[in-house]
């Protein structure tokens, strides 16, 4: 862990944020004096953790946290300044709403960034289904995903203290959640949704 004091920047914390992806796209868009104004927290497990690390070590905006070494992380951090991003992590995880309110109840975070969220245009319910994910090489693995209704994340946020600032969705790829096919219709049409909650006033 790299030494900071947490308390004079505004934490961002990207959930799910592999070694790093995301952060090494918003860093050249960004000046130094941008830079400054915030540490870069990524949350994440195993080789992720030890690669963005590694590719990170001479970063000081950058840092990481093992969810597995550390699963009490939020606790860690509940007085600080913060925002959450998360990118096509929640339809991955087994209790989303658990996993949701375990974070936002330590961390109170000011805004919530959402992106890549598969939204399953014609479900009533929040379901589950089995993704095909090729590998490359013809090598198929299988993930278990979270169907989320139209309106779903909305609402639970609005229900945990938040209000909707923007949302923006486009076209899904349904084909890549289900391969082989889905054969639940009404979890077809599927559109990827970007969200920015803040905390409601
Ligand atoms: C589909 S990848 C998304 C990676 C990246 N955010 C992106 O947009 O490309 C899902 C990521 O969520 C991570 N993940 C799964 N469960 C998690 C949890 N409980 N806490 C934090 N990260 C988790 C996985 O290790 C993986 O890196």
């Amino acid at each position: 862990m790299k030494s900071y004091a947490s308390n004079e920047r505004h934490l961002i914390f990207d959930i799910g944020g592999g070694c790093g992806e995301t952060y090494r796209c918003l860093n050249p868009k960004l000046s130094p004096e941008q830079l400054s104004k915030f540490l870069y927290l990524i949350v994440d497990s195993g080789p992720l953790v030890v690669m963005g690390r590694e590719i990170h070590k001479h970063d000081a905006q950058v840092d990481f946290l093992d969810y597995v070494e550390e699963a009490d992380w939020p606790h860690k951090y509940v007085d600080s300044e913060n925002s959450l991003f998360m990118s096509s992590v929640l339809h991955y995880v087994p209790h989303p709403e658990a996993f949701l309110s375990g974070i936002i109840s330590n961390l109170r975070p000011e805004n919530i960034f959402i992106s890549r969220f598969p939204v399953h245009l014609d479900a009533r319910n929040i379901a589950f289904g089995i993704q095909n994910v090729k590998l490359g090489s013809n090598v198929v693995g299988h993930a278990v995903v979270n169907l989320f209704p139209s309106g779903w994340l909305e609402s639970w946020l609005t229900n945990q203290g938040f209000e909707l600032s923007s949302a923006e969705g486009f076209d899904g790829p349904s084909q890549a959640y289900f391969e082989a096919g889905c054969n639940w219709p009404i979890y077809i049409d599927v559109k990827l949704v970007s969200y920015h909650f803040k905390k409601a006033v």
